[in-house]
């Protein structure tokens, strides 16, 4: 691992304490039988029952066992001991069968063997991937002929915003790594955390781009002008529940899913 993956892991580590103590993970709503997953992937990937479904960059297993609860054999992939050993324990309490992966997401092949139906990502993960060609390269090893790849993510525009959503600060196109210095955490911004991480931009293209390349045939894509997560500075929440920037409502887009099948 380089230093820069090395440092990101170290942060969501540390995180792991503040997210599952926090209102935006709501871990009791979910143990009490609420669905994590949003009604974007819950819509789009739709019937996952009897499937083998991976997930890579699972954090904690929270969206990787509301699958196994709509049925899907699940397999969940984080880098992060901590989160996995929490993913691990969630599993246990909750009686659901899953199997939780610990390393990097661009070693899984050295660490896993079989093929899925599903591969499944979403929401704050290719932002932490200096390069997504191996990434793509991942998908397509792990997808049988004909199975599935689906992505719901933070949409590119979004990140090219300043932390306070007031200006442009950042390229749009992949422009090297961004260091950001922080405290606290999405999930609870006051929480008592001071650390480094590092991330990349990734524009629409690269992403498609790195898919095609590993023989992934696009079924949809769509963009969307809101966010289901209150994870920004300056949002507003609408009468559908969603989030958008204020003074910007509308007029950008926050969140782009695509799925795509294994030629
Ligand atoms: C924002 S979470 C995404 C999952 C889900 N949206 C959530 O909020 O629970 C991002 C996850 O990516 C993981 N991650 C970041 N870089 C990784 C890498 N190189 N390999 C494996 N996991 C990685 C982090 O540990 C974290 O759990």
């Amino acid at each position: 691992m380089n230093q820069f993956i090395e440092a990101n892991r170290h942060a969501w580590d540390i995180r792991l304490e503040a997210h599952k103590n926090s209102d935006f993970y709501d871990v009791e709503g979910w143990k009490n039988g609420k669905t994590s997953l949003t009604d974007i992937e819950l819509h789009e990937l739709g019937d996952v029952s009897g499937k083998k479904l991976l997930h890579l960059q699972c954090h904690f297993g929270q969206d990787t066992l509301s699958w196994a609860r709509l049925g899907a054999k699940v397999t969940g992939c984080d880098f992060s001991t901590e989160s996995i050993a929490y993913a691990r324990q969630l599993a246990h309490e909750a009686g659901l069968k899953a199997r939780f992966v610990c390393c990097n997401v661009y070693d899984l092949p050295q660490h896993l063997k079989g093929k899925y139906d599903i591969v499944f990502t979403s929401f704050g993960v290719i932002g932490w991937l200096p390069d997504l060609e191996p990434w793509a390269a991942v998908i397509a090893h792990f997808l049988k002929k004909g199975g599935v790849f689906y992505l719901a993510e933070f949409h590119p525009v979004v990140w090219m915003l300043d932390d306070k959503m007031e200006f442009i600060k950042y390229a749009y196109h992949n422009d090297g790594v961004i260091e950001s210095e922080m405290t606290g955490t999405y999930a609870d911004r006051y929480a008592d955390l001071k650390y480094k991480e590092y991330g990349w931009n990734h524009s629409l293209g690269e992403v498609l781009n790195a898919l095609l390349r590993h023989g992934l045939q696009l079924e949809f894509f769509n963009e969307y002008p809101y966010s289901p997560f209150d994870c920004f500075d300056k949002t507003v929440r609408g009468a559908d529940g969603n989030y958008r920037i204020q003074g910007l409502e509308g007029k950008i887009p926050m969140v782009y899913s695509l799925r795509a099948v294994k030629r």
